[in-house]
């Protein structure tokens, strides 16, 4: 036995970490990883890219960088956000080892054990593991097809012994919940914080996985319109467009809070893969990517509609869902009594996998919920693996 250190000690594995190792198991079709499409990465473009680098670009791209990130990387990123109307001019830009790592910057920066943070329930797994290594004491308010619950927020923010030092939301094609923020209750929530002095971290890792103009319409992020009285520290990935093997993310904040995540990135770990970002610079700055974005919205839109169709044809009429609008995930609700574990095992015996609600709450409690990810996911696997689950749940109910 080892003395481990308090924020350690806590720590568990968790269900879905466990349950990547089944998801990979040959046979089994699985909904569980939400990782992007293993055929859609662009390996052509990025051999092209690779194979036409005048040699000094090839020999920086095996060094260390500097911390902030690559140069040419910074400028190309920030014409990209620009794009999007993000304030990347009045904000500074730091480039993160994945946006995981630049919710784990702000985290070290503001959380002392003990300090409250409120999230979403449901909320993003690697977020959660977070907040439970720095030992912050986790306050989480429901989402509905809208977006975070405001009157719920209010009550629990009433009602807490200290002021959160921090809320954290993932507006835009959520993980797990499948939903996107609508335009009032963005506006709600900003005018609500407004004046609180509580920070808001935009998570927004799916951004460009759209599917349509009015989901992209609605996904913009709320640090465009960031109200003087509201800090917004904005965090992006290209885990989700170029792929995680890159490790890149980005974090967009204001220039006293970038001060502090510089000196903490320096510490973490120097500086992000300087091979992926020089790779992920040509991309950008060769417009590489627009095309490439547009395919991918075409191919995720597509197993969307097709695990929908699934969804309507087989499953009991006390299932419901939300459909996306965007990113890589259904949210199934069952009835109260129902728990998703138990109907998890019943559907890996039967050849399918998925992940359980319980896994998304920051207590790791609520469990008549589960996640379906239709990312990484051959298409003429979806409809037969939807049946095995729906199956799976017929089964589960049966045994009641
Ligand atoms: C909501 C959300 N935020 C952030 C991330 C982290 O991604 P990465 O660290 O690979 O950029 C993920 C990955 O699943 C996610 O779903």
């Amino acid at each position: 036995m080892y003395a481990f250190s308090k924020s350690v000690e806590q720590l568990r594995s968790s269900e879905i970490r466990d349950l990547m190792r089944l998801a990979t198991q040959p046979g089994i079709i699985s909904f569980a990883g939400g990782m992007p499409n293993n055929d859609l990465f662009p390996i052509k473009e990025i051999d092209e890219i690779f194979n036409n680098l005048p040699p000094e670009k090839k020999k920086s791209a095996f060094q260390y960088g500097p911390t902030p990130g690559y140069p040419p990387l910074l400028k190309s990123l920030k014409k990209f956000l620009k794009k999007k109307g993000l304030p990347v001019d009045s904000n500074k830009l730091l480039i993160t080892t994945g946006s995981l790592q630049a919710i784990n910057i702000l985290t070290k920066e503001f959380i002392d054990p003990g300090d409250i943070i409120i999230t979403e329930n449901p909320s993003f797994i690697g977020a959660i593991s977070v907040f439970k290594s720095y030992q912050a004491r986790m306050e989480s308010v429901p989402v509905n097809k809208d977006g975070i619950d405001i009157g719920f927020l209010k009550k629990k923010i009433e009602h807490l012994p200290t002021k959160p030092k921090f809320i954290y939301v993932t507006p835009n094609f959520h993980n797990p919940a499948g939903i996107t923020y609508s335009k009032a209750r963005r506006k709600e929530l900003l005018d609500y914080l407004g004046d609180k002095n509580i920070i808001l971290i935009e998570d927004d890792a799916y951004n460009d996985l759209y599917f349509d103009n009015e989901a992209k319409e609605m996904a913009i992020p709320m640090k465009c319109n960031e109200p003087d009285n509201v800090t917004i520290c904005y965090t992006g990935s290209f885990s989700k467009i170029l792929g995680p093997g890159f490790r890149l993310g980005w974090l967009l904040v204001n220039e006293e809070i970038y001060e502090k995540c510089e000196l903490i990135k320096q510490a973490m770990d120097a500086c992000s893969p300087n091979f992926t970002q020089v790779l992920a610079n040509e991309f950008l700055a060769q417009g590489k990517i627009y095309p490439y974005l547009d395919f991918l919205r075409k191919e995720y839109s597509q197993r969307k509609f097709m695990m929908d169709k699934a969804l309507k044809k087989y499953m009991p009429d006390y299932v419901k869902w939300n459909e996306p609008n965007g990113g890589f995930y259904f949210w199934c609700e069952l009835p109260p009594n129902y728990d998703s574990s138990e109907i998890m095992k019943i559907a890996i015996k039967n050849g399918a996998v998925f992940v359980s609600g319980k896994t998304f709450d920051p207590a790791g409690v609520k469990n008549n919920n589960f996640r379906l990810s239709f990312s990484n996911m051959d298409k003429d696997q979806i409809d037969k693996g939807v049946k095995i689950i729906a199956d799976s749940i017929d089964e589960y109910a049966k045994g009641l």
